[in-house]
């Protein structure tokens, strides 16, 4: 599987954004997360075009919590994005890049008082609120500073999209939003209405990460809209933004049946449509926020094969200088990916191999991958590792994170620069009672 710009040069080798993958290797050191800027580009704008010919009415949010760094904001902003912040970190690395506040969304089920702070002296878009309490706090903080801000509440619509447990949010059964079902929707805009320091703009929902199935985000859509007559119906209030949240999975594997966004954009508006002219309802702005299936498929991390450990008749392993610190997906969730040797790119499988990082543990990061004759030198690239990697990664074992390399064209730029030794101990301090060194 090639994905984005990839492709496999006429000397075998693994080539992105115009880039020789072994050349960046040994240019910016491996573990090494490289983005494909025109795939990135290509995702944001046939997000907008899918959307936009069907529902012009419609603002695209790319979800920063999939990757983010200024460089990111300055591609989502260049490509006309709203963006999705989760944290007071994710909204000062948009602040940082000068992102523009009044397309941010400022999101999380448990905001902390000096994000929400932070969210209302920056001014961002909307504040989206999740609980019946955030509501009173957001009213609170608004009314101390003489503001009145713009809200969307969280609603659980009840829908259990298939995907991994770990990244389910639309059920009942979610530390997330308000239920429908339950009462606490309605009875959350109701309150919404009557707080005077926040204007209800509309309602959200998320159902969920890595889905693939278009009826989960079809009945979704169709759930929310009902949920819209039922506030003109008992609220007498018809409300003006539809947010549908993100969650379209993206090819892991080749068999991997990923909807197009062209398919999925026809799913969402067909089952609005239908709503809407059913209940007879203003159409709505509709807002959606998609992290994973705007830079997953874009990034490639590449990897220098160290030790080759065959154990006869059981199984070959092939260390790399990666492990959980970098991508923690395969112990959480289970993830499975695809990987080409970027220096035989064009030779045949061979054999069977099982990839392993360097922790003091037994951190599998990619089984059974069938592969050409590895050895010690290699450089693996694994894909599909543009969501949720570097975003995700720690410094467990005290491991560096990785660089971030931008891929254009032929050009290759830092966009995140990798840790150093020095960065490691940098916020680490030995109070006074400890200075002492024991006795030689
Ligand atoms: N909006 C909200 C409110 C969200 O919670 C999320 C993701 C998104 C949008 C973007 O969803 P996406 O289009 O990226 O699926 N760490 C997990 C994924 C967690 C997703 C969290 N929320 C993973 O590595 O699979």
């Amino acid at each position: 599987m090639l994905l984005g710009t990839q492709r496999i040069t006429e000397n075998g080798r693994l080539e992105i954004g115009g880039c020789d993958a072994v050349e960046l290797a040994g240019r910016f050191g491996t573990p090494l997360y490289v983005l494909d800027e025109a795939h990135v580009r290509h995702c944001c704008r046939e997000y907008r075009r899918t959307f936009e010919s069907r529902y012009p009415n419609t603002l695209t949010y790319y979800a920063g919590k999939a990757f983010l760094c200024p460089a990111m904001c300055r591609i989502a902003d260049q490509e006309g994005l709203g963006l999705d912040v989760a944290s007071g970190g994710e909204l000062h690395t948009a602040l940082r890049a000068d992102f523009p506040t009044d397309r941010i969304l400022l999101h999380g089920n448990n905001k902390a008082q000096w994000e929400i702070e932070m969210g209302l002296e920056a001014r961002v878009g909307r504040i989206v609120v999740d609980s019946l309490y955030e509501l009173e706090v957001v009213n609170t903080l608004a009314g101390q500073r003489g503001q009145v801000v713009d809200i969307l509440v969280r609603i659980t619509p009840g829908v259990k999209a298939k995907t991994h447990t770990l990244i389910q949010t639309g059920q009942i059964d979610t530390k997330f939003g308000l239920a429908i079902e339950t009462g606490q929707a309605l009875v959350g805009c109701r309150r919404a209405l009557e707080l005077p320091n926040l204007n209800l703009r509309g309602i959200h929902c998320h159902i969920g990460s890595q889905v693939l199935g278009l009826k989960f985000f079809e009945v979704a859509t169709k759930v929310m809209t009902d949920f819209m007559a039922q506030l003109r119906d008992e609220l007498r209030y018809e409300i003006e933004e539809l947010n549908i949240g993100g969650g379209l999975g993206v090819r892991y594997l080749a068999t991997d049946d990923s909807p197009t966004f062209d398919e999925y954009a026809a799913t969402i508006i067909v089952a609005l449509r239908q709503a809407l002219d059913w209940h007879n309802l203003r159409p709505p702005r509709l807002m959606h926020e998609p992290g994973r299936s705007i830079v997953g498929e874009a990034g490639t991390t590449l990897y220098a094969v160290g030790v080759v450990k065959e154990i006869p008749g059981v199984r070959k392993y092939v260390a790399v200088d990666g492990g959980i610190y970098e991508n923690p997906r395969p112990a959480l969730y289970q993830a499975e990916y695809e990987a080409i040797v970027a220096n035989k790119a064009d030779h045949q499988p061979a054999e069977r191999y099982t990839i392993a990082g360097k922790h003091c543990e037994t951190d599998v990061l990619y089984s059974d991958l069938e592969l050409p004759h590895v050895e010690p030198g290699d450089i693996v690239a694994v894909q599909t590792t543009g969501a949720y990697h570097h975003s995700m990664a720690s410094n467990y074992n005290r491991l560096c994170r990785p660089a971030v390399v931008l891929v254009n064209d032929g050009s290759a730029d830092i966009i995140v620069r990798r840790e150093e030794l020095e960065d490691l101990v940098s916020h680490d301090v030995i109070p006074e009672r400890l200075a002492a060194r024991a006795p030689a």
